[in-house]
């Protein structure tokens, strides 16, 4: 279940599904909770996995014309993982959205739009962030993340770095 953070409120925390949907739906952020088709176990392979979200991941794919899916899982034992959390940790932007569903662990997104806030998310959670959107991304703390991505462009995943050092304020 996510938690919306409104870090330049007070860190007010916001948990109730529908005002959390509310608030991202006023910015342009698609925010949805899916349910698996059927049981999952943490061995399932990114098939098992992507065939147990079809019901809601084809049509959100045929609607948004993206042409590939994968599964990403990165954990503590994942090689160079510091690495990997510093490349997502800094502010930056995708020239297509970029769309997450949690099948397991979590991680916190960061919006630098008007203020700033985040959301973690959980197991169950759904995202787009728009393209040109401000953001970062924390591994931190638990290093555990298994979700779907989708892509439109055969690139993946591309970052263009904003360098304005704004998460610096905010990482924990
Ligand atoms: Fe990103």
């Amino acid at each position: 279940m996510a938690i919306l953070n409104l870090l330049d409120q007070g860190n007010k925390k916001v948990t109730n599904v529908s005002d959390i949907k509310n608030f991202l739906n006023e910015r342009g952020i698609i925010f949805e909770q899916w349910e698996a088709s059927k049981p999952l176990s943490i061995h399932d392979d990114q098939e098992t996995i992507l065939e147990a979200f079809s019901h809601e991941l084809k049509p959100y794919m045929h609607k948004h014309g993206y042409l590939s899916a994968d599964v990403i899982n990165v954990h503590k034992e994942t090689p160079n993982i510091e690495a990997i959390r510093m490349k997502f940790l800094a502010e930056h932007t995708h020239s297509e959205d970029e769309v997450r569903f949690f099948v397991d662990g979590e991680g916190e997104f960061f919006f630098h739009l008007d203020e700033v806030f985040s959301l973690l998310c959980q197991k169950g959670d759904f995202i787009s962030v728009p393209k040109g959107y401000k953001h970062w991304f924390d591994l931190a703390p638990t290093y555990f993340v298994k979700a779907i991505r989708v892509f439109q462009t055969k690139e993946g995943w591309v970052a263009e770095y904003t360098e304005s050092g704004k998460e610096k304020k905010y990482i924990k």
